[in-house]
């Protein structure tokens, strides 16, 4: 451990500015990085030794992927009988370290994010440490937007790992512009090949026949009844109400919707074995139903043209897209939603990391701000609802709480 570690590692208590404030800085001024791993000197010491017994391992396996930053040996150290007075020097400890160039989002040898490490410390959501690394990630998230010209790309937390079934907001590409691969995680990724790709509904799953990819799950029944209420700004006038879902997949949502017997209840779906699904289940013949087949980005638009139909509600759950796509939808619902209506969406943004998912509730509040829009949250608790994830490839949702997003006009 450098010397820079062990003093975050708080060996004197009380935590006083005065013992802790000018060291760390002393540290950083004289070049330490403030990225700078225990697993980097590990290696660093390895080599020492290396070059007196030749035959030592360099460099295990785990000290390649993993990062455990200043932060994380900080967060972990945190006393978990720390009093107000050393909790404001340890913040300002923090914003030091991001000063001099600290990241918010590595993973540490127990594939921990500092975020993961302060609440295990009893720093909850809304404590001053924890805000200030949720703080961090958001200016780093514009900052990075801004030097990419405006494109979004989302900071990975952990590089090695494979895309984000649901909302893949990991990905810093445009799905537009990817040639389709024929690689078996390509399908959560890139949307070309996910609509090339044949689909499976199973009891409780819809899934990717070849690779196992969640693309809905009924472990989401509670969300999707929750959004399909507060997509009816007038719950006394559900009959006069139209509503879009853009996303059928196991018809979840629409079950909700049309138990609420909307005037009118558009549906967009783009996936062929998801349209013919709809028409196994008489979701043509239904009166008040109308089935926009083909991409939102292609159908939408023609309805923008037309300018002849106004949602009073409108809920985004596709597959397979990336947030700039949902940014980019952004452009057309503010064309489609009635003053007084609603938008809400599955909030899935970063969901695998409570430290993620915490910075994309912001950046959307952010984002839906620049269109003149608010997005209030209510939580829910998941707890009972979240499933072992046995039976498809990779889990999309880790947190144990939800988000639910509600965005309407100022
Ligand atoms: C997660 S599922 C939706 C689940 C739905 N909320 C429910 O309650 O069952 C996503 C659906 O979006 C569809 N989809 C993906 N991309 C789309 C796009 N660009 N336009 C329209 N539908 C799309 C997928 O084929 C899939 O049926």
């Amino acid at each position: 451990m450098s010397e820079l570690h062990s003093l975050l590692t708080f060996p004197e208590r009380p935590i006083s500015k005065s013992y802790y404030v000018p060291k760390l800085q002393h540290f950083l001024e004289c070049g330490i990085p403030a990225t700078y791993t225990l697993e980097q000197v590990a290696a660093f010491e390895r080599e020492e030794d290396d070059k007196c017994n030749p035959t030592l391992e360099v460099c295990s396996d785990d000290d390649k992927t993993s990062n455990t930053t200043p932060l994380h040996v900080l967060a972990r150290s945190l006393p978990l009988d720390i009093n107000d007075e050393e909790l404001q020097v340890v913040l300002e400890m923090m914003n030091i370290l991001f000063e001099y160039g600290a990241g918010w989002n590595f993973i540490d040898y127990e594939d921990k994010t500092v975020g993961d490490l302060l609440l295990e410390r009893n720093q909850d959501r809304e404590s001053p440490l924890y805000r200030c690394l949720v703080e961090a990630g958001i200016s780093a998230e514009l900052l990075l937007r801004k030097l990419n010209g405006g494109d979004v790309e989302f900071l990975d937390t952990d590089e090695s790992e494979e895309a984000n079934p649901e909302q893949t907001t990991k990905l810093p590409f445009d799905s537009e512009e990817q040639e389709p691969v024929a690689d078996n995680d390509a399908t959560a990724a890139n949307q070309k090949v996910y609509l090339q790709t044949k689909l499976e509904y199973k009891d409780d799953a819809l899934i990717t026949k070849d690779n196992k990819d969640g693309v809905m799950m009924d472990w989401e029944t509670k969300i999707m009844e929750i959004a399909s209420k507060t997509l009816f700004p007038d719950p006394k006038a559900t009959g006069s109400a139209t509503i879009l879902n853009i996303g059928f997949g196991m018809g979840i949502i629409d079950t909700f919707i049309q138990a609420q017997k909307p005037y009118r209840h558009y549906i967009c779906e783009a996936h062929p074995d998801v349209l013919e699904k709809m028409k196994e289940d008489g979701w043509y013949e239904k009166n008040n139903v109308v089935i926009l087949e083909g991409r939102w980005q292609d159908t939408l638009n023609k309805l923008l043209d037309e300018g002849e139909v106004f949602f009073d509600g409108i809920y985004y759950d596709t597959f397979s897209e990336h947030y700039q796509d949902m940014l980019d939808l952004y452009d057309v619902i503010v064309g489609l939603i009635k003053p007084e209506g609603v938008f809400s969406f599955f909030n899935g943004l970063g969901a695998d990391r409570s430290l993620c998912y915490d910075v994309y509730k912001n950046i959307v509040e952010i984002d839906v701000g620049n269109y003149g829009m608010k997005c209030d949250y209510t939580t829910y608790s998941l707890d009972e609802q979240l499933p072992d994830w046995n039976d498809v490839k990779r889990s999309y949702f880790n947190c144990n709480y939800y988000y639910h997003p509600h965005i309407t006009f100022v």
